[in-house]
């Protein structure tokens, strides 16, 4: 059977829009990154995952991930901690910085998270994950969600037995990314995990895992029973791909919409940053959005070594001169920044968070 991926879901009491979840990424799900994705059918953004201290001690770089867009909603704000006090004040603070639903990161596979025993080390201890997840709970009126791993090591289905606790803990979503914390993200992801996690829980289960065509998200949604897909490295400057997924849209896009998505990327993000932080940010994406046999590949080489954003944005417009009405129309379509919550700051990147 077929599932609509653009019927609505629910979590808790936050309508999501579509089955299509864009997923938190370290280093890339920045502001723009969310509200694009969006854009482009994600029924669910997430900010990459933030650290609980970080928030605790004011971290100004930490506090910068707290800023939420009108046009990003329904947002998820991603935390990670071990300390379920801290890790409670964190979601309060995620509260008040107007996200939708507070996510704990139980499958960051990163060594220097998990020494500090976060992410993925709590499928171990479900007790003390279980305290977190309570702690978060309790803390906030939003929904609390959980993303997690298979386990920490090959083959195991801690998940199993974590899942169905954390929920009675007080999750009312399981993100599920069936790799183990070791395979990091080689091999490939078992989604009959993810099948019988959600016979094993009454609440929605997001699938999350090598989902990059609108046939696997099909084909996952109907083998697993999930709620929703969540789409990680398929969007990594390819939002076209979210559309193809949501929307079954197979049109490739055309060089003047890839240097006007990627000129307004790079515009959104120097907002977002500052310009001396987007031109080193930035740098992973041109690849991302040049190549696929989009651009010839010296072109991105040629980008990645210009000094400011204004040089990479003069030169995508000279490769692609139609780009800059397409710009100016998205621009004009854009809601403006007025009314946004600012804290003032800019955010930090640990690769690989899950
Ligand atoms: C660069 C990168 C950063 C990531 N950062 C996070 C993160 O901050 N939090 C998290 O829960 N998962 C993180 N993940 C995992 C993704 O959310 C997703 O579960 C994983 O990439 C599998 O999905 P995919 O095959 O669609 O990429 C990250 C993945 C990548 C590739």
């Amino acid at each position: 059977m077929l599932v609509d991926l653009r019927e609505s879901w629910w979590i808790g009491p936050v309508e999501i829009p579509s089955r299509v979840v864009l997923a938190p990424m370290a280093g890339v799900s920045v502001q723009a990154f969310r509200r694009q994705g969006r854009r482009f059918g994600a029924g669910l953004v997430c900010s990459e995952m933030v650290s609980c201290a970080g928030i605790e001690h004011r971290n100004e770089r930490t506090l910068g991930y707290l800023r939420v867009a009108r046009d990003e909603h329904p947002l998820a704000i991603q935390i990670f901690g071990s300390d379920p006090v801290v890790m409670g004040e964190a979601a309060r603070m995620v509260e008040g910085a107007g996200a939708d639903i507070v996510d704990i990161n139980f499958g960051c596979p990163v060594r220097k998270v998990t020494k500090t025993g976060a992410g993925a080390t709590l499928l171990d201890d479900p007790d003390h994950a279980c305290r977190i997840v309570d702690a978060v709970a309790s803390a906030v009126s939003l929904p609390v969600s959980v993303k997690m791993r298979r386990g920490l090591e090959n083959g195991s289905r801690a998940c199993l037995e974590v899942g169905p606790r954390l929920v009675e803990a007080g999750a009312q979503t399981l993100t599920l990314h069936p790799r183990s914390a070791r395979q990091m993200y080689t091999g490939s992801a078992d989604h009959s995990l993810t099948a019988e996690l959600v016979e094993r829980v009454d609440v929605p289960v997001i699938a999350s895992g090598d989902i990059v065509s609108r046939a696997r998200a099909q084909a996952v949604l109907a083998t697993t029973g999930a709620a929703a897909v969540m789409v990680g490295r398929a969007a990594q400057g390819n939002p076209w791909a979210l559309r193809e997924i949501a929307d079954g849209a197979a049109e490739e896009p055309t060089c003047v919409e890839v240097a006007a998505e990627l000129i307004l990327f790079v515009r959104e993000t120097v907002r977002e940053l500052g310009e001396r932080r987007a031109v080193g940010f930035l740098k992973k994406f041109y690849g991302w959005y040049l190549g696929r046999g989009r651009f010839p590949r010296p072109f991105k080489q040629e980008l990645v070594l210009l000094g400011t954003t204004g040089e990479v944005v003069e030169r995508l417009l000279a490769a692609a001169p139609g780009a800059a009405e397409l710009v100016a129309r998205l621009e004009a379509e854009l809601p403006d920044s007025a009314g946004e919550i600012v804290l003032d700051s800019m955010p930090i990147s640990i690769y690989g968070g899950g």
